[in-house]
């Protein structure tokens, strides 16, 4: 039994504890900074305001989190974020200098636990010289890709196969199918595999699980979705290893001078740099690129009128077609088809924000970011602005024909500066090619009320179950 004394003693030691655990979580980022980083809250220990942060929204909305802390401290603010203490910005053009000061005031820097499942060599996580390696072989890699001739043959097919298999349906979910279409792209492109081939199932089964992980609870006990995604990362590199020893082995030969033998032939990436590369992108270019056609169709249903324009463009495209496949003049015709790709990604905002960490004390007009401080930019903020787009939350497609803001600042679906998205232009392409095909034979209603949620990682709860009708068949 403890005496009086001793409990005492325990309990003083305990509150000397948390005493010490709020100084350090709190004010010591303060008082080393001399508080002169931008106003906000730091919530409570630890955690911080992070669980409100998370809190799921519509994402086409802020969320009530950023909506209340910009209407108090205005859009720079600092919080209590993922153990860290963070500067939340909600500003464009400090997004913009922060993107465009990578490597040398700001830093990628994504949770550890993400480290665990994407992998010490992942693109997404490394810095400095290693990813400018990884980085520039990525854009080599993609060029080559994008000038073989098979390329849009290959996506114009798979669009076919995947929709042309709802002809004796009348209830899809739409997430999954277009989940199919991206997977079998990217598969395809970056592995020069088919749907069908027993590898490619392998791959794919691992890959959900995989995809669960990223989103779970960081814990790694065996049974928890975060253990058997890194156990699925482990077997997912075992079969692209083998398929890379086969490759080099001779393999096919008539998928010579394909991503995966330039791939191959690149001397200066280790095996285990090789194996990551193919991971970043099939993951990079798969869970995104669905969600951007899932939800190009979400808000299309909400605009009877744009889905009409789409229509009438596809038509045309096709009324005027010699060939079967889509080709790359067809696809410089969609005009109206690009605008409703951006008004999807702006509305949408696949991704909300990305992480980074200031590397030295940043002085950007009024405010102090101190060094070591985490950093998100927040894109949707900019997307979502109503100086900087008039009624931000209606799906308006024609404002892109206003003028082109594909470039400015205030449009950063694929992030900027040097890791700006590799593969934005073949997710705009495959998003394009869908939305032909699903125009041109089907039509369609949401079967139930189903909203694109922002976790933050954006989902369909109800998978967007879609009741579809086919229409005068053009495949
Ligand atoms: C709608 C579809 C897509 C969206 C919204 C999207 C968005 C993004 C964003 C915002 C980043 C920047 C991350 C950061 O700065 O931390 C990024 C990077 C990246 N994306 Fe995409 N992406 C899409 C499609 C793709 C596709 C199709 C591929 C593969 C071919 C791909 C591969 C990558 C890779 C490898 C990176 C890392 C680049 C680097 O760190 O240098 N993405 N993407």
């Amino acid at each position: 039994m403890m005496k009086g004394g001793e409990l005492l003693c325990v309990l003083l030691m305990a509150g000397f504890v948390v005493l010490l655990i709020l100084v350090l979580n709190h004010l010591l980022p303060l008082l080393l900074n001399h508080g002169v980083a931008p106003g906000g809250n730091f919530g409570w220990p630890f955690f911080g305001e992070t669980l409100r942060f998370l809190i799921p929204h519509a994402s086409y909305t802020l969320g009530r989190f950023l909506e209340d802390h910009c209407a108090r401290y205005g859009k720079v603010f600092k919080s209590h974020l993922f153990c860290t203490p963070t500067i939340v910005s909600c500003d464009q053009e400090l997004n913009h200098f922060i993107l465009q000061n990578e490597e040398k005031l700001f830093q990628c820097s994504y949770p550890r636990p993400i480290h665990g499942i994407l992998g010490k060599s992942s693109m997404i996580v490394v810095v400095g010289d290693t990813h400018r390696k990884l980085r520039s072989l990525a854009l080599t890699l993609l060029t080559t890709t994008k000038s073989r001739t098979g390329y849009l043959i290959d996506i114009d097919r798979i669009a076919l196969e995947v929709i042309a298999a709802w002809n004796d349906k009348q209830r899809i979910f739409l997430c999954e199918e277009a989940r199919k279409f991206t997977f079998r792209v990217i598969v395809k492109q970056v592995l020069g595999m088919s749907h069908g081939e027993s590898q490619t199932e392998r791959i794919l089964e691992d890959f959900l699980t995989f995809m669960k992980g990223l989103i779970s609870f960081p814990l790694y006990i065996p049974g928890t979705s975060y253990a058997k995604a890194v156990q699925a990362r482990a077997r997912i590199s075992f079969t692209v290893k083998n398929i890379l020893v086969m490759r080099q082995n001779g393999g096919d030969s008539s998928k010579k001078g394909d991503f995966l033998d330039e791939l191959l032939s690149a001397s200066n990436l280790s095996e285990e740099e090789k194996v990551s590369f193919v991971l970043d992108a099939l993951l990079g270019g798969y869970e995104t690129t669905s969600l951007l056609i899932s939800m190009a169709v979400y808000f299309l249903g909400q605009c009877p009128s744009a889905l009409e324009q789409l229509k009438s463009e596809h038509e045309t495209i096709r009324a005027n077609k010699k060939e079967e496949c889509l080709t790359s003049e067809d696809y410089r015709k969609m005009e109206f088809t690009q605008h409703v790709i951006n008004e999807t990604l702006r509305c949408g905002n696949i991704v909300k924000f990305v992480h980074r960490k200031a590397l030295k004390d940043v002085r950007y007009k009024d405010y102090l970011i101190p060094c070591g401080w985490k950093v998100l930019p927040v894109f949707s903020a900019a997307h979502l602005d109503s100086s900087l787009y008039k009624n931000p939350h209606e799906f308006d497609p024609w404002r892109w024909k206003v003028q082109n803001q594909t470039s400015s600042k205030r449009f950063t679906p694929f992030g900027g500066g040097p890791r700006l998205c590799p593969g934005s232009e073949l997710a705009k392409v495959e998003a394009a090619f869908f939305l032909h095909y699903m125009v041109l034979n089907f039509r369609w209603k949401v079967d139930c009320e189903d909203i694109p949620m922002a976790y933050p990682y954006v989902e369909f709860q109800r998978q967007l179950p879609l009741q579809i009708i086919p229409t005068s068949s053009t495949y």
